[in-house]
């Protein structure tokens, strides 16, 4: 692969960076901006489906978890998310009306093709979300939705997500209008805010010279907590892998909803803890939990948008401001912060940022 680094100093920090230019390229795939509308894709009918599964590993598979939320509330379409090593190894039900989408950045992870290699045999349709359109996975599936990221070097994914997300949710608004559950206007209103999304991607990644700054404070910690709810708290997951596989840190992702289930007894004097916590309709809850961590004595990161700021003034110790998202933009805008905080952090420890120890761009064999 013919790649150039540019003026930046590793590969995923110029990935981090294209995320604006590769999301508007993505949605653009999938919408007619004229009409705010979803194209339809040729195969593919989400009307008589009963369930999705979708299935895949690592940031991939964290895509998926996210976009789960949005196929429930948009489209009331039940979705199974699976990682591939677990689903293809657990003897899955499928049901009639079934269908699985396969979700890969290569095309090549050993474990997420055989996954669509078993959904194949029980005869259900399988779709694959592949950013490289001759891979094996995308010549074997039934249908190819393609992600259009670009040739992704950094072993740790960072637009190939974003990407994914911005395909996934075209791919929620149309089942949303295929299952009769969005009208016109509110196709209209999910389509207008992934159009508007790589502007705003543009002013959340303005933030990285503060989001640098705070990954110094972190740095020299051993263990970081990750928390979110509802479609934050997959994004919360993927923040901790992030961090971990290129800054060598322990991090941990958590439910919000599950601080008293265990992880709160982690908490101690100093113990970084980044929420976040876009001004959404549980925003309020996910305050409640920066209120319990932060009177246990952490030392809570809140990642928010200017609303939250206002209303978390005094609660968090260090507050990232984004630009105002939707809930479909949301969890791109916000994966800009957790990513540029793992890189920053890496960078400060100096670690092998874009070939982290022991890991691999894509795992061919199990
Ligand atoms: C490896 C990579 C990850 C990636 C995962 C799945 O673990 O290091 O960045 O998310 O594989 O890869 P895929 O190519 O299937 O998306």
């Amino acid at each position: 692969v013919l790649a150039e680094k540019g003026n930046h100093r590793h590969f995923m920090e110029k990935e981090i960076h294209e995320q604006p230019e590769v999301m508007g390229r993505t949605v653009s795939h999938y919408v007619d901006a004229f009409e705010n509308s979803v194209h339809e894709i040729a195969g593919l009918d989400f009307r008589a489906a009963s369930r999705l599964i979708i299935v895949g590993c690592g940031t991939a598979a964290y895509a998926g978890e996210i976009s789960r939320y949005w196929f429930g509330s948009l489209a009331r379409l039940a979705v199974e998310v699976d990682i591939a090593s677990e689903f293809r190894y657990r003897d899955p039900v499928f049901l009639p009306g079934d269908i699985a989408l396969f979700i890969s950045q290569s095309g090549e992870t050993a474990d997420t093709l055989e996954a669509m290699r078993l959904a194949a045999a029980a005869g259900v349709q399988t779709l694959a979300l592949v950013n490289t359109p001759h891979s094996t996975i995308a010549r074997e599936a039934s249908l190819v939705v393609p992600t259009l990221a670009g040739p992704e070097i950094g072993v740790a994914s960072t637009k190939a997500f974003t990407s994914q997300l911005s395909a996934l949710a075209c791919l929620a608004v149309l089942a949303g209008r295929h299952r009769g559950h969005l009208d016109r206007a509110q196709e209209a209103g999910h389509v207008a805010s992934l159009l508007a999304s790589p502007g705003l991607m543009v002013k959340a990644l303005e933030r990285e010279g503060e989001i640098e700054q705070l990954a110094h404070e972190i740095a020299g910690h051993p263990t970081v907590l990750y928390l979110g709810r509802n479609q934050n708290f997959p994004l919360a997951l993927e923040a901790a892998l992030k961090l971990k596989e290129i800054s060598y840190i322990h991090a941990e992702g958590y439910a919000a909803g599950e601080l008293k289930h265990g992880p709160i007894a982690l908490i101690e004097e100093g113990l970084p803890v980044i929420v976040i916590a876009p001004h959404d309709a549980l925003f309020d809850k996910t305050r409640s939990s920066i209120q319990q961590v932060a009177s246990r004595g952490a030392h809570v990161i809140a990642i928010t948008d200017p609303e939250g700021a206002r209303a978390l003034e005094g609660e968090a110790a260090r507050i990232i401001t984004l630009p105002k998202g939707s809930q479909l933009t949301n969890p791109l805008l916000f994966a800009s912060a957790v990513q540029l905080l793992a890189y920053h952090v890496a960078v400060y420890k100096g670690t092998d940022v874009d070939q982290p120890r022991n890991l691999a761009k894509s795992v061919t064999v199990e």
